[in-house]
Parts: structure tokens; sequence; C-alpha cells
């Protein structure tokens, strides 16, 4: 077979193992070859391609980003959008696609599987908010960056006795804040799934300056206050409806300051959670799943996304991966809250 890859939506660390693992199976067990489209739906929409043999996955296991670069084209946004995927897959012998995304990426693959391409996915987001599969590959990363910068923050908080606010990403899931605010020992987590109270925060924050310690708030950028609203980077919103979330650090920083009287800063990790080499955890499931999709398109098991049920790689009808969002459940939150404002 020829089978085409490509990455698409926010980029995250281990997307290039999962391109190294496919190719690397796909030739050396399969005898299949291969064809990189360029920038996610853009690369078969508009024909953009680069080859893709063993020579080119050689070495990029550890690196960060994507050799096949991404971006968020929506084919359904465009003219004869799926027309002309169609015809360029037909035009470049392609038997089938390995689209390895998010939710926008994978909606996509499940629409045009439904359409007759024959299509299987691989999850990945830093978001981790993927359905049906316990957790995508770049979490890991994003969380160990997060962690290390509230490591680093705990000491120079402390020396200024300052409130130190740090919005991490997720969107409108608090998985990497969760996951993050626990490790680093955050004072305050603060998650979209839960609308919070300034004024409680605010009453974690003196008592964590009554022990002679000096606070770190984590706050996911889809976080919100009660009776309030999600603070948007701009009013514009991408192909597939979302809008850009950003400035909540800011705005509780100002709150915090403000009814506590402590000098509060806001630290906003954005895009360097992204970037950079993956852990190990993130490599190997990144590679299991690629081994897995290949396997997937050797049998002809279209329709499927690859994902991670407990420690075993299975597959699962991309419409049921796609179909809500997997957001942090409130017993999740509980077990952090023990940890507030002491
Ligand atoms: O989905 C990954 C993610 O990093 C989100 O956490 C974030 O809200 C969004 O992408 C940012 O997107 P962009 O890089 O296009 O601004």
């Amino acid at each position: 077979m020829r089978i085409g890859v490509l990455t698409g939506g926010g980029d995250c660390p281990g997307l290039n193992a999962v391109i190294r693992a496919v190719v690397r199976k796909g030739v050396a067990t399969y005898g299949h070859e291969f064809v990189g489209f360029r920038d996610g739906w853009k690369g078969p929409l508009e024909g953009l391609s680069r080859p893709l043999g063993i020579a080119d996955v050689r070495g990029i296991l550890p690196r960060g980003g994507t050799i096949l670069g991404s971006s968020r084209t929506n084919p359904f946004k465009i003219e004869n959008g799926v027309e002309r995927i169609k015809d360029n897959l037909a035009e470049q012998g392609v038997d089938a696609l390995i689209a390895i995304g998010g939710e926008d990426t994978l909606g996509v693959a499940t629409k045009l599987f439904e359409l007759g391409v024959h299509v299987v996915g691989v999850p990945k987001t830093i978001d981790n908010d993927l359905g049906a599969t316990d957790y995508t590959f770049g979490f890991d990363t994003a969380v160990n960056i997060a962690m290390e910068a509230i490591d680093r923050l705990h000491t120079t908080a402390e020396s200024h006795h300052r409130t130190l606010v740090v919005e991490v990403m997720g969107r409108h899931a608090g998985w990497i804040a969760l996951h993050a605010g626990l490790a680093g020992g955050a004072n305050v987590i603060l998650l979209p799934e839960r609308q919070f109270d300034v004024d409680q925060v605010a009453g974690y924050v003196e008592k964590r300056f009554q022990h002679q310690y000096a606070p770190i708030v984590v706050v996911a950028e889809g976080a919100q206050p009660l009776d309030g609203q999600m603070v948007l980077a701009n009013q514009e919103l991408d192909s597939f409806g979302h809008v850009r979330l950003g400035g909540i650090g800011q705005w509780l920083a100002e709150q915090l300051e403000a009814k506590t009287g402590k000098e509060a800063r806001t630290v906003v990790l954005g895009h360097i959670q992204r970037g950079g080499t993956p852990t190990a955890f993130d490599r190997v499931l990144a590679t299991r799943l690629g081994l897995q999709a290949i396997d997937a398109v050797n049998e002809g098991d279209w329709g499927k996304m690859v994902a991670m049920q407990s420690t075993d790689i299975v597959r699962v009808p991309l419409a049921e991966a796609t179909r809500e969002l997997k957001t942090v459940p409130l017993e999740r939150y509980e077990e952090a809250e023990v940890f507030f404002g002491s």
C-alpha cells in the first residue's frame, strides 16, 4: 500500500515518534510505501507532500514538533474540500491515511471515513482531552514542563513574599493544571470544569502567607470565576470554531493583589508547554500508538483510532473517540482540594 501520514492541530512532543514508528514498521515489516502530507489537512487538500522513507525518520525520535508541519485547516469549511482531498489522494496513488491529531483533526478523519476515505487516527494533544483513551502523548511532557516551572517559582515567590499565578494551557479541560499543580505542590488549582470563587481563592492565599510560605496559584487558561466569563486572548474563532483563550492569570493576579494586599504576579507558560523533546513516557506511548496504527492500516481496519486503555494499546471507533471531550471528573478535583490553602 501507499500510505499518507499527516499531523494536524496544535503540535505536541511525540508527533515525530509516531511518524517514525509508523514508517519503520510499515516499511520493514509490511513493505508499504509512505508519503508525508504537509501541514495537517492542508497537505491532502492542496496536494502538498514530501517523501517519507526510513532515511527521513532517522534521528527524529527525541525531536519536538513535527517534521511534517501542522495547521488547523478544516477541509469541511473549504469549497469542494472533500472532493479535492479525494482527488489528490487518487492522483498521488495514496490508498490510506494515518491522521495524527486531536479532536479537530480526528473529527475531520471521522467524517472522511464516513465518506469512504480509508483512514486510521492517532490521538495527540497536550490537553489530554480526547475520549476513549486514558492518555494522549504530549500531555506528560507538558505537565513536566509546567511542574518544573512551578518548582522554580516556589523559591522566588518565597524570597519576595509574593503570590505567583501560573496560567497553563489545556483549553476547556483542566488536566494540565490538575496534574502540574498536584505535582508542583500548588496552593490552589483552578480548572475550567469548576467555576471558582475569587474570595475563597484569596482566603487560601492569605492562609498560605500565615504559614510563612508564598502561594503558587495554578490556573487553567479556560477557568472562569463564579458568575464571570472565560477570558479570551482575542475575539477571533479558528476554522473549527474555537476561541483563543488567555488572560485569566493576569485578571486573577490583580484581583488577589487587591483582596490580600500582597503583591501578585503572573507567569503564562504558553507554548513552552508544547515545545522541545518528549518525556520517556510520551516517546514510548507515541511509539506504541504508531505501531498499532500501522497494524490497523495493514489489516484494513478503517475508521479506528488507536488508544491507550490501562496499559494496553487498543483500537476504538473514531466516532466514539471524538464524540465528547474528556474533562476532569469532580472526584479528581476533590483529591487536589485537600491541599488548598495549607
Ligand atoms: O490544543 C493544544 C493547545 O495548546 C491548547 O492548550 C491551547 O488552548 C491551544 O492549543 C493554543 O493554540 P494555538 O497554538 O493555535 O494558539
